[in-house]
């Protein structure tokens, strides 16, 4: 089809247009029949008493018989007064006995003689047609009188009153004044109709092709380009703009689930450079020993050897170690870890973790200090994996915290949950740093140029387990200050 008919406005012009055509033909119809109906009214009730008034004027009837002769000298005057006027003289049975135009154009015998008499008992409604003798076919208005002597029928002077020149019903309008100037108003009434249905239309059609070129241009460019809407008032805000608000609502979703994807995708490939680094550096050194061992083996005393096996064994030890934190934070991912939820105390699990980092930290002169009561309510968690994080913080804390420092662990009781805080007064992170600490991999400038061994999964794997127990774990820092991790845990409530 041609493009020019695909658009809704161009489909609506042409129906529109059909519609304004056949609704004007019948109106126009309707008028004209109507006006011609009231002209042969008013034509037929003014010309009532005519054949009866020429019946006594001529004294047609004498002696039981039609009077030839006068009806001859009558037809010949009206020949002269009013050609258009036909008069016929009928007998009783309607049988066409004698007229006054030329033979040949007679075609009819015998005039139904129904309306004849619904005319002379004035019971019909005007306008009342009669037989054409002209037509087989027609029927026109007349004037009729009955033809008596006495009591007796002789037969009828019958007058068709529109003549052979106003048959045509168009001709006889198009003489009419009035008719063609209602006419003309018609015609013109549906002419602006139209063209007020069109602009409305045009108006309606502009916005639903602004919205369709809109969601277009969006298909065009992949789903990343919008352009912006036209905004209106919402109160006045029709089924077009609702369906704009409804599309733009859409769309920015599909934007922003596009670039969500484009995220994780960047997040993806960081993540796998990541992994196969942390692995290879590793791996490296302890290929680089290892192979020192062997090839070295005679020039080695026994204490470099045992020196470098323990070394390889060190790195080994890191792998496996990675290796887990990685395999423990895939499963927490895929959701596959459940926590197994128990009560416990949580002051006596801090201080059985503490135990753990004992010797480390007065290796490096770190206090450890506790703030909390030993009647602190049972709090509902899994304690294998509450214990990872607590043991990750611990760790962090004297991992970032220079010689001399100081850790406190404190806990709070709120009226449904515990506030586990671990603070330290150590290096600190950076404020644009700290939002990125939970993410896998992430360590901070300062801790990967010191290179105190962390993989950057701890923090990440703590916070996977917290919000496996419907928490949330913060972090605040103050660079050189310190740094507080805070989480809260339900507690079991007794009845
Ligand atoms: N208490 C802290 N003080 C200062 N910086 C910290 C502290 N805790 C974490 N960070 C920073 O956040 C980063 C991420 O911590 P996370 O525990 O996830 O990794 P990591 O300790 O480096 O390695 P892993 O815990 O996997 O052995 C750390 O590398 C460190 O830069
Ligand atoms: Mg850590």
């Amino acid at each position: 089809m041609n493009t020019m008919f695909r658009s809704l406005y161009s489909k609506f012009t042409v129906i529109i247009f059909f519609m304004f055509v056949v609704l004007a033909g019948l109106l126009a119809y309707l008028h004209l029949y109507s006006t011609h109906m009231y002209q042969q009214e008013t034509q037929q009730k003014i010309s009532k008493g005519l054949a009866e008034h020429i019946a006594k004027k001529y004294k047609l009837v004498e002696n039981g018989m039609i009077y030839n002769d006068r009806l001859d000298y009558l037809f010949h005057e009206f020949m002269q007064l009013n050609p258009s006027i036909e008069i016929y003289a009928l007998d009783p049975a309607g049988k066409i006995v004698r007229f006054n135009i030329p033979k040949e154009k007679v075609i009819r015998k015998n005039i139904d003689l129904d309306p004849v008499k619904a005319y002379v008992n004035g019971k019909a409604e005007y306008p009342i047609k009669g037989n054409d003798p002209r037509d087989v076919n027609a029927n026109k208005i007349f004037s009729v009188a009955p033809l008596m002597d006495g009591d007796s029928l002789i037969g009828y002077l019958y007058i068709i009153l529109e003549g052979e020149r106003y048959g045509n019903i168009v001709d006889r309008l198009m003489d009419n004044y009035i008719a063609k100037i209602s006419t003309w108003v018609i015609v013109a009434v549906i002419i602006f109709s139209m063209l007020c249905a069109l602009l409305l239309f045009k108006y309606m059609t502009r916005r639903m092709s602004v919205l369709s070129n809109n969601i277009e241009i969006f298909r065009q460019s992949r789903f990343s380009m919008l352009p912006p809407p036209v905004t209106k008032d919402i109160k006045y805000a029709d089924e077009i703009d609702k369906l704009t608000v409804s599309f733009y609502d859409m769309a920015n979703r599909i934007i922003s689930q596009v670039n969500e994807l484009k995220q994780i995708d960047i997040h993806r490939r960081e993540l796998i450079a990541n992994v196969s680094h942390d692995l290879r550096t590793p791996l490296t050194t302890l290929q680089g020993y290892l192979e020192t061992l062997l090839r070295k083996n005679h020039e080695l005393n026994d204490q470099q050897k045992e020196q470098y096996l323990k070394t390889a064994v060190n790195h080994c030890q890191n792998l496996a170690t990675l290796i887990a934190e990685l395999f423990e934070l895939a499963k927490l991912d895929a959701n596959e870890t459940q926590p197994k939820l128990e009560a416990f105390s949580l002051p006596e699990l801090i201080h059985d973790t503490m135990q753990n980092f004992w010797l480390l930290s007065s290796q490096r002169h770190i206090s450890m200090q506790t703030h909390f009561d030993n009647n602190i309510p049972f709090v509902k968690a899994d304690l294998g994996l509450i214990e990872r994080v607590i043991r990750n913080l611990i760790e962090n804390a004297i991992r970032y915290t220079p010689d001399g420092g100081q850790i406190d662990i404190q806990l709070v009781e709120n009226k449904d949950s515990v506030t586990v805080q671990i603070r330290d007064n150590g290096c600190g992170i950076a404020e644009k740093e700290l939002p990125m600490i939970f993410d896998r991999f992430y360590r901070t400038e300062k801790s990967r140029q010191e290179s105190s061994g962390g993989s950057g999964l701890g923090l990440a794997i703590s916070k996977r387990i917290i919000e496996l127990h419907g928490s949330h774990i913060q972090a605040f820092s103050k660079i050189n200050e310190g740094t507080v991790f805070r989480f809260n845990l339900p507690v079991v409530h007794t009845g």
